[in-house]
Protein backbone atom coordinates (compact mmCIF):
# COMPACT_ATOMS: atom_id res chain seq x y z
CA UNK A 1 0.00 0.00 0.00
CA UNK A 2 1.09 3.67 -0.98
CA UNK A 3 0.53 6.14 2.03
CA UNK A 4 0.76 10.21 1.58
CA UNK A 5 0.93 12.30 4.80
CA UNK A 6 -0.98 15.29 5.34
CA UNK A 7 -0.71 17.32 8.52
CA UNK A 8 -1.74 21.13 7.88
CA UNK A 9 -4.00 22.74 6.19
CA UNK A 10 -2.20 23.52 3.01
CA UNK A 11 -1.28 19.74 2.86
CA UNK A 12 -5.08 18.72 2.40
CA UNK A 13 -5.76 20.39 -1.41
CA UNK A 14 -2.53 18.58 -2.70
CA UNK A 15 -3.41 15.26 -1.16
CA UNK A 16 -6.96 15.31 -2.70
CA UNK A 17 -6.21 15.24 -6.37
CA UNK A 18 -3.46 12.62 -5.48
CA UNK A 19 -5.96 10.51 -3.72
CA UNK A 20 -8.05 10.37 -6.72
CA UNK A 21 -5.63 9.64 -9.56
CA UNK A 22 -4.35 6.46 -7.04
CA UNK A 23 -7.92 5.50 -6.97
CA UNK A 24 -8.63 5.73 -10.50
CA UNK A 25 -5.59 3.97 -11.29
CA UNK A 26 -6.68 0.89 -9.07
CA UNK A 27 -3.91 1.66 -6.89
CA UNK A 28 -4.22 0.91 -2.87
CA UNK A 29 -3.51 4.36 -1.23
CA UNK A 30 -4.29 5.83 2.44
CA UNK A 31 -4.31 9.23 3.53
CA UNK A 32 -2.29 9.52 7.14
CA UNK A 33 -3.09 12.41 9.62
CA UNK A 34 -0.25 13.49 12.23
CA UNK A 35 -2.97 15.52 13.69
CA UNK A 36 -0.66 18.90 13.37
CA UNK A 37 -3.79 21.22 12.46
CA UNK A 38 -6.70 19.73 14.43
CA UNK A 39 -9.23 22.23 14.59
CA UNK A 40 -12.50 21.24 12.59
CA UNK A 41 -11.94 25.07 10.59
CA UNK A 42 -8.49 23.80 9.70
CA UNK A 43 -8.76 20.27 9.29
CA UNK A 44 -12.06 18.37 9.05
CA UNK A 45 -13.71 20.82 6.74
CA UNK A 46 -11.09 20.06 4.20
CA UNK A 47 -11.94 16.54 3.74
CA UNK A 48 -15.53 17.16 3.38
CA UNK A 49 -15.21 19.78 0.87
CA UNK A 50 -12.24 17.88 -0.98
CA UNK A 51 -14.30 15.00 -1.37
CA UNK A 52 -11.47 12.69 0.48
CA UNK A 53 -11.89 9.47 2.18
CA UNK A 54 -11.45 9.43 6.29
CA UNK A 55 -7.51 8.97 7.31
CA UNK A 56 -6.28 5.45 7.68
CA UNK A 57 -4.74 7.14 10.69
CA UNK A 58 -4.89 10.30 13.01
CA UNK A 59 -2.04 10.67 15.14
CA UNK A 60 -2.89 13.67 17.15
CA UNK A 61 0.17 15.29 17.92
CA UNK A 62 -1.56 19.17 17.89
CA UNK A 63 0.59 21.47 18.31
CA UNK A 64 3.89 22.33 20.17
CA UNK A 65 7.62 23.88 19.63
CA UNK A 66 8.79 22.54 16.40
CA UNK A 67 11.06 20.08 17.88
CA UNK A 68 8.23 18.60 20.19
CA UNK A 69 5.72 18.46 17.02
CA UNK A 70 8.47 17.18 14.69
CA UNK A 71 9.32 14.27 16.89
CA UNK A 72 5.97 13.72 17.80
CA UNK A 73 5.05 12.79 14.04
CA UNK A 74 8.21 10.95 14.05
CA UNK A 75 7.59 8.64 16.85
CA UNK A 76 3.76 8.37 15.47
CA UNK A 77 4.60 7.26 11.88
CA UNK A 78 7.73 5.09 12.88
CA UNK A 79 5.57 2.96 14.92
CA UNK A 80 2.80 2.96 11.95
CA UNK A 81 5.07 1.94 9.03
CA UNK A 82 6.52 -0.89 11.53
CA UNK A 83 3.35 -2.27 11.21
CA UNK A 84 2.27 -1.51 7.68
CA UNK A 85 5.21 -1.76 5.90
CA UNK A 86 4.27 0.79 3.25
CA UNK A 87 5.47 0.58 -0.21
CA UNK A 88 5.83 3.94 -0.73
CA UNK A 89 5.23 6.99 1.00
CA UNK A 90 4.24 10.63 -0.67
CA UNK A 91 4.68 13.56 1.42
CA UNK A 92 3.39 17.20 0.05
CA UNK A 93 4.75 20.88 0.73
CA UNK A 94 6.98 22.08 3.51
CA UNK A 95 5.37 21.71 7.08
CA UNK A 96 6.97 20.27 9.77
CA UNK A 97 4.91 16.95 9.42
CA UNK A 98 7.10 16.93 5.56
CA UNK A 99 9.98 16.70 7.18
CA UNK A 100 8.93 14.79 9.86
CA UNK A 101 7.98 11.80 7.56
CA UNK A 102 11.31 12.17 5.07
CA UNK A 103 13.44 11.51 8.02
CA UNK A 104 11.32 8.41 9.62
CA UNK A 105 11.27 6.99 6.21
CA UNK A 106 14.82 7.83 4.93
CA UNK A 107 15.81 5.81 8.24
CA UNK A 108 13.10 2.93 7.35
CA UNK A 109 14.48 2.41 3.87
CA UNK A 110 11.26 3.39 2.96
CA UNK A 111 10.85 4.91 -0.78
CA UNK A 112 9.93 8.55 -0.38
CA UNK A 113 8.32 10.88 -3.36
CA UNK A 114 8.27 14.95 -2.77
CA UNK A 115 5.39 16.44 -4.27
CA UNK A 116 5.77 20.21 -4.54
CA UNK A 117 9.89 19.61 -4.90
CA UNK A 118 12.52 22.50 -5.64
CA UNK A 119 10.80 25.15 -4.06
CA UNK A 120 12.99 27.57 -2.75
CA UNK A 121 12.91 31.04 -0.77
CA UNK A 122 16.32 31.51 0.16
CA UNK A 123 15.42 32.35 3.60
CA UNK A 124 16.59 29.60 6.19
CA UNK A 125 14.63 31.97 9.27
CA UNK A 126 11.69 30.27 7.97
CA UNK A 127 10.74 26.98 8.92
CA UNK A 128 9.75 25.55 5.40
CA UNK A 129 12.83 26.82 3.94
CA UNK A 130 14.63 24.09 6.30
CA UNK A 131 11.71 21.56 6.18
CA UNK A 132 12.05 21.65 2.69
CA UNK A 133 15.67 21.20 1.72
CA UNK A 134 16.30 18.34 3.87
CA UNK A 135 12.85 16.76 2.41
CA UNK A 136 14.37 17.00 -0.66
CA UNK A 137 17.68 15.58 0.29
CA UNK A 138 15.77 12.97 1.94
CA UNK A 139 13.39 11.74 -1.08
CA UNK A 140 13.90 9.26 -3.75
CA UNK A 141 11.51 10.82 -5.81
CA UNK A 142 10.98 14.98 -6.59
CA UNK A 143 8.35 15.44 -7.94
CA UNK A 144 8.42 19.48 -8.98
CA UNK A 145 5.20 21.57 -9.64
CA UNK A 146 7.11 24.17 -12.12
CA UNK A 147 10.61 24.22 -13.66
CA UNK A 148 12.04 26.76 -11.53
CA UNK A 149 11.64 24.02 -9.15
CA UNK A 150 13.85 21.61 -11.48
CA UNK A 151 16.89 24.27 -12.10
CA UNK A 152 16.77 24.40 -7.77
CA UNK A 153 17.17 20.94 -7.54
CA UNK A 154 19.88 20.40 -10.16
CA UNK A 155 21.62 23.82 -9.00
CA UNK A 156 22.24 21.29 -5.48
CA UNK A 157 23.28 18.64 -7.24
CA UNK A 158 20.42 16.42 -7.03
CA UNK A 159 20.07 13.22 -9.50
CA UNK A 160 18.36 14.46 -12.78
CA UNK A 161 16.67 10.86 -13.19
CA UNK A 162 15.02 12.01 -9.63
CA UNK A 163 13.46 14.75 -10.55
CA UNK A 164 10.43 15.06 -13.17
CA UNK A 165 8.06 18.14 -13.23
CA UNK A 166 4.41 17.12 -12.91
CA UNK A 167 2.98 20.44 -12.44
CA UNK A 168 0.91 21.90 -9.91
CA UNK A 169 -1.70 19.57 -7.87
CA UNK A 170 -3.27 22.74 -6.31
CA UNK A 171 -4.29 24.24 -8.85
CA UNK A 172 -5.46 20.86 -10.13
CA UNK A 173 -7.81 21.07 -7.31
CA UNK A 174 -8.85 24.56 -7.59
CA UNK A 175 -10.06 24.07 -11.39
CA UNK A 176 -11.86 21.20 -10.40
CA UNK A 177 -13.73 23.32 -7.24
CA UNK A 178 -13.95 26.75 -8.89
CA UNK A 179 -17.26 26.73 -10.37
CA UNK A 180 -18.96 25.03 -7.31
CA UNK A 181 -16.98 27.65 -5.04
CA UNK A 182 -18.36 30.31 -7.25
CA UNK A 183 -21.70 29.22 -6.65
CA UNK A 184 -21.48 29.45 -3.02
CA UNK A 185 -21.96 33.33 -3.74
CA UNK A 186 -19.42 33.91 -0.46
CA UNK A 187 -18.89 37.56 -1.25
CA UNK A 188 -22.59 38.15 -1.51
CA UNK A 189 -23.25 36.61 1.96
CA UNK A 190 -21.17 38.56 3.82
CA UNK A 191 -22.86 41.89 2.39
CA UNK A 192 -19.80 42.75 0.16
CA UNK A 193 -19.51 43.57 -4.08
CA UNK A 194 -17.65 41.15 -6.02
CA UNK A 195 -14.30 43.07 -7.72
CA UNK A 196 -15.11 45.57 -4.39
CA UNK A 197 -12.90 44.35 -1.30
CA UNK A 198 -9.77 43.10 -0.61
CA UNK A 199 -8.87 39.54 1.07
CA UNK A 200 -6.07 39.41 3.44
CA UNK A 201 -4.37 36.19 4.79
CA UNK A 202 -1.77 36.48 7.44
CA UNK A 203 0.25 33.78 9.59
CA UNK A 204 3.73 33.33 8.55
CA UNK A 205 6.24 33.34 11.78
CA UNK A 206 8.37 35.83 10.98
CA UNK A 207 5.13 38.14 10.22
CA UNK A 208 3.23 37.60 13.03
CA UNK A 209 5.78 36.16 16.15
CA UNK A 210 8.02 39.59 15.81
CA UNK A 211 6.04 42.46 17.54
CA UNK A 212 7.69 45.02 15.95
CA UNK A 213 6.96 43.40 12.19
CA UNK A 214 3.34 42.61 12.90
CA UNK A 215 2.41 46.05 14.20
CA UNK A 216 4.01 47.46 11.14
CA UNK A 217 1.83 45.35 9.31
CA UNK A 218 -1.13 45.74 10.82
CA UNK A 219 -0.47 49.39 10.42
CA UNK A 220 -0.52 49.24 6.41
CA UNK A 221 -3.65 47.21 6.85
CA UNK A 222 -5.55 49.96 8.78
CA UNK A 223 -4.62 52.16 6.14
CA UNK A 224 -5.41 49.79 3.20
CA UNK A 225 -9.01 49.01 4.76
CA UNK A 226 -9.87 52.88 5.65
CA UNK A 227 -10.30 52.61 1.30
CA UNK A 228 -11.16 49.57 -0.13
CA UNK A 229 -13.42 46.42 2.28
CA UNK A 230 -10.51 44.13 3.54
CA UNK A 231 -11.61 40.26 4.49
CA UNK A 232 -9.42 38.80 7.22
CA UNK A 233 -9.51 35.33 8.18
CA UNK A 234 -7.78 34.81 11.16
CA UNK A 235 -5.39 31.92 11.54
CA UNK A 236 -5.33 30.96 15.16
CA UNK A 237 -1.42 31.82 15.70
CA UNK A 238 -2.36 34.76 14.20
CA UNK A 239 -5.18 35.35 16.73
CA UNK A 240 -3.18 34.34 19.44
CA UNK A 241 0.15 37.12 18.75
CA UNK A 242 -2.77 39.78 18.48
CA UNK A 243 -3.56 38.93 21.81
CA UNK A 244 -0.34 38.77 22.80
CA UNK A 245 0.31 42.26 21.64
CA UNK A 246 -2.57 43.84 22.66
CA UNK A 247 -3.87 45.02 19.49
CA UNK A 248 -7.71 44.47 19.04
CA UNK A 249 -8.43 43.90 15.18
CA UNK A 250 -11.87 44.48 15.79
CA UNK A 251 -11.25 48.04 15.95
CA UNK A 252 -9.88 48.46 12.91
CA UNK A 253 -12.31 49.83 10.73
CA UNK A 254 -13.03 48.14 7.14
CA UNK A 255 -11.79 45.27 8.23
CA UNK A 256 -13.75 41.92 8.40
CA UNK A 257 -13.08 39.54 10.84
CA UNK A 258 -14.16 36.29 10.06
CA UNK A 259 -12.68 32.50 11.20
CA UNK A 260 -10.68 30.47 9.16
CA UNK A 261 -12.63 29.15 6.09
CA UNK A 262 -13.59 26.05 4.59
CA UNK A 263 -12.28 25.37 1.29
CA UNK A 264 -14.89 26.51 -1.13
CA UNK A 265 -15.88 29.17 0.96
CA UNK A 266 -12.53 31.01 0.97
CA UNK A 267 -12.27 30.33 -2.84
CA UNK A 268 -15.49 31.97 -3.42
CA UNK A 269 -14.17 34.64 -1.76
CA UNK A 270 -10.55 35.40 -2.74
CA UNK A 271 -11.75 34.55 -6.77
CA UNK A 272 -14.34 37.79 -6.71
CA UNK A 273 -11.50 40.09 -5.02
CA UNK A 274 -10.09 43.08 -6.06
CA UNK A 275 -6.83 42.25 -4.51
CA UNK A 276 -5.34 39.95 -2.70
CA UNK A 277 -2.87 40.42 0.27
CA UNK A 278 -0.82 37.31 1.50
CA UNK A 279 1.96 35.84 3.12
CA UNK A 280 0.68 32.46 2.18
CA UNK A 281 2.56 30.14 -0.26
CA UNK A 282 -0.52 28.62 -1.66
CA UNK A 283 -2.61 32.04 -2.52
CA UNK A 284 0.56 33.29 -4.66
CA UNK A 285 -0.01 29.94 -6.74
CA UNK A 286 -3.84 30.14 -6.54
CA UNK A 287 -4.40 33.68 -6.89
CA UNK A 288 -2.84 34.06 -10.77
CA UNK A 289 -5.06 31.44 -12.03
CA UNK A 290 -8.22 33.07 -10.71
CA UNK A 291 -6.65 36.79 -12.19
CA UNK A 292 -7.11 38.13 -8.94
CA UNK A 293 -3.69 40.45 -8.26
CA UNK A 294 -1.73 39.79 -5.21
CA UNK A 295 0.73 42.10 -3.11
CA UNK A 296 2.97 39.46 -1.17
CA UNK A 297 3.57 40.60 2.32
CA UNK A 298 7.30 39.33 2.50
CA UNK A 299 10.78 40.36 1.37
CA UNK A 300 11.10 36.66 -0.95
CA UNK A 301 9.43 34.41 -1.90
CA UNK A 302 10.14 30.50 -3.08
CA UNK A 303 7.45 30.86 -5.59
CA UNK A 304 8.76 33.46 -8.05
CA UNK A 305 6.17 32.39 -11.12
CA UNK A 306 3.59 35.00 -10.09
CA UNK A 307 6.02 37.87 -9.72
CA UNK A 308 7.94 36.77 -12.98
CA UNK A 309 4.34 37.10 -14.53
CA UNK A 310 3.42 40.39 -13.31
CA UNK A 311 0.85 38.79 -11.29
CA UNK A 312 2.12 39.34 -7.75
CA UNK A 313 4.45 41.91 -6.52
CA UNK A 314 6.50 41.02 -3.85
CA UNK A 315 5.81 44.70 -1.40
CA UNK A 316 7.72 43.03 2.15
CA UNK A 317 6.56 44.24 5.49
CA UNK A 318 7.02 47.72 5.57
CA UNK A 319 3.66 50.15 5.72
CA UNK A 320 5.01 52.65 2.89
CA UNK A 321 6.12 49.11 0.35
CA UNK A 322 2.60 47.96 1.20
CA UNK A 323 0.46 51.02 0.81
CA UNK A 324 1.69 52.54 -2.15
CA UNK A 325 0.76 50.29 -4.37
CA UNK A 326 -2.71 50.38 -3.18
CA UNK A 327 -2.71 54.03 -2.95
CA UNK A 328 -5.04 55.14 -6.28
CA UNK A 329 -8.17 52.75 -5.20
CA UNK A 330 -11.07 55.22 -6.01
CA UNK A 331 -10.91 58.14 -7.83
CA UNK A 332 -9.83 60.31 -5.09
CA UNK A 333 -6.42 59.58 -5.53
CA UNK A 334 -6.29 61.05 -9.07
CA UNK A 335 -7.49 63.96 -9.75
CA UNK A 336 -6.87 67.32 -12.54
CA UNK A 337 -5.63 64.40 -14.83
CA UNK A 338 -6.09 66.12 -18.55
CA UNK A 339 -5.30 64.23 -22.04
CA UNK A 340 -5.17 66.26 -24.85
CA UNK A 341 -5.02 65.15 -28.16
CA UNK A 342 -7.63 62.04 -28.26
CA UNK A 343 -8.35 62.31 -31.70
CA UNK A 344 -5.07 61.40 -33.30
CA UNK A 345 -4.04 60.52 -36.54
CA UNK A 346 -2.36 56.79 -36.61
CA UNK A 347 1.07 56.70 -35.97
CA UNK A 348 0.41 59.98 -34.29
CA UNK A 349 0.94 60.96 -30.61
CA UNK A 350 -0.96 61.76 -27.61
CA UNK A 351 0.16 64.26 -25.24
CA UNK A 352 -1.19 63.34 -21.62
CA UNK A 353 -0.53 66.51 -19.29
CA UNK A 354 -2.13 67.45 -16.15
CA UNK A 355 -1.22 67.46 -12.68
CA UNK A 356 -1.73 63.78 -10.18
CA UNK A 357 -2.29 64.41 -6.46
CA UNK A 358 -1.95 61.01 -4.78
CA UNK A 359 -3.78 61.34 -0.98
CA UNK A 360 -0.63 59.91 0.26
CA UNK A 361 3.33 60.20 -1.63
CA UNK A 362 3.04 57.47 -4.41
CA UNK A 363 6.11 56.78 -6.49
CA UNK A 364 5.26 56.35 -9.88
CA UNK A 365 2.83 57.43 -12.58
CA UNK A 366 2.55 55.05 -15.88
CA UNK A 367 0.11 55.25 -18.88
CA UNK A 368 -0.84 52.05 -19.67
CA UNK A 369 -2.54 50.58 -23.10
CA UNK A 370 -4.99 47.56 -22.89
CA UNK A 371 -3.51 45.08 -25.06
CA UNK A 372 -5.06 41.13 -25.82
CA UNK A 373 -6.66 41.34 -22.31
CA UNK A 374 -3.43 43.09 -20.15
CA UNK A 375 -2.38 46.63 -19.46
CA UNK A 376 0.99 47.26 -20.81
CA UNK A 377 2.74 50.01 -19.37
CA UNK A 378 3.82 52.62 -22.84
CA UNK A 379 5.25 55.76 -20.95
CA UNK A 380 5.84 56.71 -17.34
CA UNK A 381 7.15 59.06 -14.97
CA UNK A 382 8.62 59.02 -11.55
CA UNK A 383 7.88 60.96 -8.61
CA UNK A 384 9.65 64.64 -8.38
CA UNK A 385 12.12 64.79 -5.33
CA UNK A 386 10.17 65.29 -1.96
CA UNK A 387 7.02 66.15 -3.59
CA UNK A 388 3.46 64.22 -3.67
CA UNK A 389 2.21 65.70 -6.60
CA UNK A 390 2.93 64.82 -9.92
CA UNK A 391 3.39 66.21 -13.23
CA UNK A 392 2.92 64.52 -16.44
CA UNK A 393 2.86 67.75 -18.55
CA UNK A 394 3.20 66.74 -22.27
CA UNK A 395 3.76 63.35 -21.75
CA UNK A 396 4.03 61.59 -25.23
CA UNK A 397 3.28 58.15 -26.52
CA UNK A 398 3.00 57.09 -29.75
CA UNK A 399 -0.05 55.56 -30.74
CA UNK A 400 -0.09 52.81 -33.36
CA UNK A 401 -4.20 51.77 -33.26
CA UNK A 402 -6.75 53.46 -31.06
CA UNK A 403 -7.31 51.92 -27.86
CA UNK A 404 -8.13 51.93 -24.52
CA UNK A 405 -5.69 53.73 -21.87
CA UNK A 406 -5.50 54.52 -18.43
CA UNK A 407 -2.93 56.34 -16.20
CA UNK A 408 -1.73 54.59 -13.76
CA UNK A 409 -0.45 55.81 -9.79
CA UNK A 410 2.18 52.82 -8.60
CA UNK A 411 5.08 52.19 -6.90
CA UNK A 412 6.72 52.26 -10.19
CA UNK A 413 7.11 50.85 -13.36
CA UNK A 414 5.72 47.53 -14.58
CA UNK A 415 2.73 48.16 -12.01
CA UNK A 416 0.27 45.26 -11.64
CA UNK A 417 -2.18 45.65 -9.50
CA UNK A 418 -5.15 47.33 -11.47
CA UNK A 419 -6.11 50.43 -9.27
CA UNK A 420 -6.90 52.27 -12.55
CA UNK A 421 -7.21 56.22 -11.69
CA UNK A 422 -8.75 56.72 -14.86
CA UNK A 423 -9.63 54.90 -18.05
CA UNK A 424 -9.28 57.24 -21.13
CA UNK A 425 -10.06 55.57 -24.97
CA UNK A 426 -8.01 56.94 -27.45
CA UNK A 427 -9.62 57.33 -30.97
CA UNK A 428 -7.77 57.09 -34.21
CA UNK A 429 -8.54 58.27 -37.70
CA UNK A 430 -7.01 56.94 -40.85
C1 LIG B 1 1.90 25.56 9.72
C2 LIG B 1 3.10 25.37 8.79
C3 LIG B 1 3.11 26.45 7.72
C4 LIG B 1 1.79 26.51 7.00
C5 LIG B 1 0.68 26.71 8.02
C6 LIG B 1 -0.68 26.77 7.39
C7 LIG B 1 5.07 24.44 9.88
C8 LIG B 1 6.41 24.74 10.40
N1 LIG B 1 4.34 25.49 9.51
O1 LIG B 1 2.08 26.78 10.41
O2 LIG B 1 4.13 26.16 6.79
O3 LIG B 1 1.80 27.56 6.07
O4 LIG B 1 0.73 25.60 8.93
O5 LIG B 1 -1.67 27.03 8.33
O6 LIG B 1 4.70 23.30 9.77
N2 LIG B 1 -3.51 26.09 16.06
C9 LIG B 1 -4.85 25.97 16.39
N3 LIG B 1 -5.59 25.03 15.74
C10 LIG B 1 -5.06 24.22 14.80
C11 LIG B 1 -3.70 24.34 14.47
C12 LIG B 1 -2.95 25.28 15.10
O7 LIG B 1 -5.36 26.69 17.23
O8 LIG B 1 -5.80 23.38 14.25
C13 LIG B 1 -2.71 27.14 16.70
C14 LIG B 1 -1.92 26.69 17.89
O9 LIG B 1 -1.95 27.69 18.82
C15 LIG B 1 -0.52 26.55 17.34
C16 LIG B 1 -0.48 27.62 16.27
O10 LIG B 1 -1.82 27.68 15.76
O11 LIG B 1 0.42 26.72 18.34
C17 LIG B 1 0.47 27.34 15.15
O12 LIG B 1 0.24 26.07 14.57
P1 LIG B 1 1.46 25.24 13.93
O13 LIG B 1 0.97 23.96 13.42
O14 LIG B 1 2.59 25.22 14.89
O15 LIG B 1 1.99 26.14 12.76
P2 LIG B 1 1.23 27.10 11.72
O16 LIG B 1 1.53 28.51 12.08
O17 LIG B 1 -0.20 26.71 11.55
Amino acid sequence: MIFTVVGARPNFMKAAPIHRAFERAGISHGLVHTGQHYDEAMSKVFFGDLGMPRPVIDLGVGSGTHAQQTAAVMIGLEAFFTEKKPEAVLVVGDVNSTLASSLVTAKGGIFSAHVEAGLRSRDWSMPEEVNRIVTDSLADLLLTPSPDGDANLLAEGCDPDSIVCVGNVMIDTLLEHLPKARDLNTPQKLALTPGNYAVLTLHRPSNVDDPATFRGLLDAITAIAAQLPVVFPVHPRTRKQAAAIGHDLDAIPGLKLMDPMGYLEFLSLTSQARLILTDSGGLQEEAPTFSVPLLVLHEETERPEAVEAGCARLVGTDRAGIVSPVIPVGARAVVGTRVTGTRVRRGGRVHFSGTVRPSEPGRGIAIQKRRDGRWITVAGTVARPGGATFAIYGKTIRVRRGGLYRVFLGAGSGATVPNVGRTIRIRTHR
